[in-house]
């Protein structure tokens, strides 16, 4: 069984190629608070961000104007999102020179070049297992700079109710997740554990408001 669908799933790409002027409003809102929560968190033009599960760039095609000395690498597992990805990126006349995309199933940082400063992963560990989280973390880790931190979104559940299927709403739409099946929850405990096994700090920001996630903070200490 994989542990998502997204190897041959291509994120958002109906609505993309209906909404040319991409103005919907999951992109516009996600990018927004993506895009807002890094700018508040330090990201200036000389940082370098690492977008993990970047899909077809929608921080990144806000984002990447922005970095005009920095750096932006994206990883994806579908290289068809990031093909699209780049297809948004000409569509709204972005220049792709200071940008990495990087097709992987397994975090491959090897073409990261650079210490990153900011890493962030916008609902893709709601689509992991713990292993690949592990693996995520053990990986990011080696190319964050010290004292930076990738921020990932998780859905959070109490340690008794993450035994069972829990639901919850996102867009007004309701949607069960799952201990054992793609959308995963985790325990906060869960996520600290595994931060702590990377090697990583580990804390929640409640600053993020995205609407049924909630964002985990995984720092490199100095
Ligand atoms: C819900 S989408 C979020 C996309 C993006 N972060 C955003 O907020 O617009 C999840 C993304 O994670 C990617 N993904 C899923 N599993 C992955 C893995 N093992 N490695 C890298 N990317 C993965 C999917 O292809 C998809 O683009």
């Amino acid at each position: 069984m994989l542990e998502n669908d997204y190897e041959t799933d291509v994120f958002l790409s109906g609505a993309i190629a209906n909404t040319p002027d991409l103005q919907f409003r999951d992109w516009v809102e996600l990018q927004a608070l993506q895009y807002d929560y890094l700018r508040a968190a330090g990201a200036s033009a000389d940082s370098v961000v690492l977008d993990v599960g970047c899909g077809p760039l929608r921080l990144g095609s806000r984002l990447i104007p922005d970095l005009t000395a920095g750096w932006y690498y994206g990883i994806d597992i579908n290289g068809e999102t990031l093909a699209i990805g780049r297809d948004v990126l000409d569509r709204l006349g972005v220049s792709a020179d200071r940008v990495t995309l990087i097709e992987s199933t397994d975090f491959d940082v090897a073409a990261i070049d650079r210490p990153v400063d900011f890493a962030i992963a916008n609902s893709v560990f709601s689509h992991l297992n713990l292993n690949s989280i592990a693996r995520c973390l053990l990986n990011v880790a080696e190319v964050l700079r010290p004292g930076a931190a990738l921020h990932a979104t998780y859905f959070d559940v109490s340690l008794d109710r993450w035994n069972s299927p829990q639901s919850f709403v996102n867009f007004g739409r309701e949607f069960p997740t799952y201990p054992r099946r793609d959308p995963y929850h985790y325990t906060q405990a869960m996520m600290a554990d595994v931060a702590a096994w990377a090697g990583l700090s580990f804390r929640l920001d409640p600053g993020y408001a995205h609407q049924c996630q909630t964002m985990a903070v995984f720092t490199r200490e100095v």
